[in-house]
């Protein structure tokens, strides 16, 4: 099991964002977290990842409870989040970035030893997948903001970890691309790494997620296979009544 959410609350003020809501995820899929705008799905990885303390219940990942702590050490337990990286260093290059994580940020180091080499082979071929490898030796500041959520993304595949949360990594992205970035998420989840995600585009959930959970004011109201998602009445009355 990786999370196991138990009856978790969550309150903000006199609203109730998230209301013991329950669920498990089995490890090493790519799963999907759906529901219409304020629903409590950013709030929900904000739980996850220790940015927001809860209000009730418990949650588990890999059998431990992880509610209380602190959002760096639920990144040591293997946990990232795409907005968590605070790794994109102006003054380092693209590349530069994105080989911070295997902690040697030399070139000429990393092209001695051949697991380096493959990092920056991943690297490289990453930053052709979003279309910047031709910017690979200069700044990560010459980067637009859109080109900087690319790269953070980027950086969540080449970061050591075992689940990855990611929060609407589409929005914004044109198709052909995200065409490209899903086919990197299936490759990484091959190698063991399981995702969570945050999706609005629902071509994008049905075509790259194994499971989905549906959050509706808070609630869970589904939960289950894309196919059977699709046809659950609950969620299409509550897509269209938003
Ligand atoms: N930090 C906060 N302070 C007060 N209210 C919040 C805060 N974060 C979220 N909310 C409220 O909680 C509800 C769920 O929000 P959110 O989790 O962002 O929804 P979603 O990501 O599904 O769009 C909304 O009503 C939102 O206004
Ligand atoms: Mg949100």
């Amino acid at each position: 099991m990786s999370f196991e959410i138990r009856k978790v609350i969550k309150d903000f003020g006199g609203i109730r964002a998230l209301d013991e809501v329950s669920f498990q995820m089995s490890q090493g899929t790519i799963t999907g977290l759906i529901g219409p705008n304020g629903s409590g799905k950013t709030t929900l990885f904000n739980l996850l990842t220790g940015f927001l303390p809860t209000d009730g219940g418990q949650i588990l990942y890999k059998g431990q409870p992880i509610d209380g702590l602190k959002p760096h050490q639920v990144v040591e337990l293997g946990i990232i989040r795409t907005f968590q990286i605070t790794r994109v260093f102006p003054k380092l290059t693209l590349l530069e970035n994105l080989l911070v994580p295997t902690r040697t940020n030399r070139i000429g180091n990393l092209l001695r030893s051949p697991k380096t080499k493959k990092k920056l082979d991943k690297a490289q071929r990453l930053l052709e997948t979003i279309g910047l490898e031709a910017y690979m030796h200069e700044p990560a500041s010459t980067l637009s903001f859109g080109q900087s959520k690319l790269l953070e993304l980027i950086l969540s595949f080449m970061i050591d970890c075992d689940t990855v949360l990611l929060d609407e990594p589409s929005a914004g992205i044109n198709p052909s691309l995200q065409a490209v970035i899903n086919d990197w998420i299936r490759a990484e989840n091959k190698e063991g790494k399981e995702f969570f995600i945050i999706e609005h585009n629902m071509d994008v959930v049905m075509n790259l997620c194994r499971h989905i959970i549906v959050l509706h004011n808070g609630r869970k109201l589904a939960q289950g296979e894309p196919a059977e998602i699709q046809q659950n009445e609950e969620v299409l009355d509550a897509y269209l009544g938003d």
